[in-house]
């Protein structure tokens, strides 16, 4: 076991009803002035937002609003919120949405609290000397942002997609009541699902020696979202199958599962970011759709850690050796994509790559050859274009 370090400041007040304790939960953090921030409509519709200001009324909190964030939320409008929030004299973050308003919110927070230029952070040219607090109203389990300390933007010039870690942007509390995901597409509830499997699953697959107990949790957590996920397309109103999801989601990407490894390899999240930036597809999507090609193409590095995760978590019956277990794992993953709705290639979300912008894809995914990914396997930036090129259908 490696040795590690693992910070979840975050208060997470879990169940049926919990929003209605958001005004006094945003009060005891003893702020003067609260941005409300929220996505494109879904809160709204929902009647979500009436509650929360209500809430946050009947706690005497007073606060502004900026909705309007998309998914692969924009660098445009967290300066936007950077101006409002010193106009306003903002020292409080309330997100009410998804990863990417929550993204969102973290980044105005590093640019209200830092003071320099936001998008150099992403640019990981420096570091942020401080971020304002956050709370956050999860609408959605899939990106793990409200326990986590990354945030994931999206530069519309050049359409860089790039992230961001830093344990000071860790929210405060997260509120969490399974009920309010209920209203999701089942479009967003899978890719949700993958992208709370994949979590633990890039930290699942590192280079490391023993970690039966970390093992233990992230095998048993990858198997009750793909149980917990089929539920829910035949039943999205299931609560018990929506709780579970959510916790998982939470405790997928706040460090738990990557404790005692050597952080895992991450190179399928890299690989999606830029597909994400290039296509705006659903990040959960984006990552099926390129997970099975990245796995046949590292696999050979570690065929034991494929064949444990292929009899561990897919219950796949063991092979000859190592090597068709592990293929006979990543086809059952691939399986499961399916069933759920999911992507097992670009073309599978109406995409049709070219060769050109396979190359661009490569090129800023390794930082224009500046850089390798991963680390079952070192990808430099030809491999990056044969994992999308063996992706592309
Ligand atoms: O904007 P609205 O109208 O709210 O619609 C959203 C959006 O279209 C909708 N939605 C959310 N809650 C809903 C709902 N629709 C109906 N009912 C509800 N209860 O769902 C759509 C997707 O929302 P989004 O916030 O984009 O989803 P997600 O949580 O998957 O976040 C994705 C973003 O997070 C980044 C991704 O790259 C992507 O930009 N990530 C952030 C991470 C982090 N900060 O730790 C880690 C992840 O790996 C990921 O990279
Ligand atoms: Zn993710």
């Amino acid at each position: 076991m490696e040795n590690f370090s693992y910070y979840t400041p975050t208060r997470v007040v879990f169940g049926r009803a919990a929003e209605e304790q958001t005004g006094e939960l945003v009060k005891a953090q003893g702020c003067s002035k609260v941005l409300l921030h929220y996505g494109g409509g879904s809160a709204e519709r929902s009647g979500l937002l009436g509650r929360i200001r209500q809430s946050l009324d009947q706690a005497g909190v007073s606060y502004v609003s900026l909705g309007g964030v998309v998914p692969n939320p924009r660098l445009s409008l967290v300066y936007e919120g950077i101006d409002l929030c010193r106009r306003e004299g903002v020292d409080f973050l309330l997100a009410v949405g998804g990863g990417s308003v929550i993204d969102s919110a973290k980044a105005i927070g590093y640019g209200v609290a830092d003071g320099g230029e936001v998008w150099e952070l992403y640019e990981k040219k420096r570091r942020a000397k401080g971020c304002l607090p956050i709370g956050t109203v999860l609408t959605i389990s899939a990106a793990g942002s409200e326990m986590s300390n990354s945030s994931v933007i999206t530069n519309e010039d050049g359409w860089l997609k790039r992230g961001y870690n830093d344990d000071i942007s860790r929210p405060k509390f997260a509120v969490m009541n399974p009920e309010l995901t209920m209203t999701l597409p089942k479009y967003q509830t899978a890719s949700g699902c993958v992208d709370i499997m994949m979590h633990t699953m890039e930290r699942y697959f590192n280079q490391s020696g023993n970690m039966e107990l970390t093992d233990g949790i992230s095998e048993h957590l990858i198997r009750t979202v793909m149980k917990n996920a089929r539920i829910l397309m035949d039943d999205p109103d299931n609560y018990e199958a929506r709780a579970e999801v959510m916790w998982a989601g939470s405790l997928s990407h706040n460090g738990l599962t990557g404790c005692g490894t050597d952080g895992g390899d991450w190179a399928s999240h890299q690989l999606e970011h830029e597909l994400g930036g290039m296509f705006d597809v659903a990040h959960g999507a984006g990552l099926a759709a390129v997970w099975g090609s990245w796995a046949r193409y590292v696999m050979d590095a570690r065929p034991e850690r494929f064949a444990q995760f292929a009899v561990n978590v897919m219950g796949a019956e063991p092979g000859a050796d190592d090597t068709e277990t592990a293929l006979r794992g990543i086809q059952a993953m691939e399986s499961f994509y399916r069933a759920v709705g999911m992507p097992v290639c670009v073309k599978d979300m109406g995409i049709e790559m070219t060769e050109a912008q396979m190359r661009e894809l490569a090129e800023k995914c390794s930082h224009f050859g500046k850089r390798t990914i991963g680390c079952v396997k070192k990808l430099d930036q030809e491999d990056m274009y044969q994992i999308y090129r063996n992706a592309r259908d």
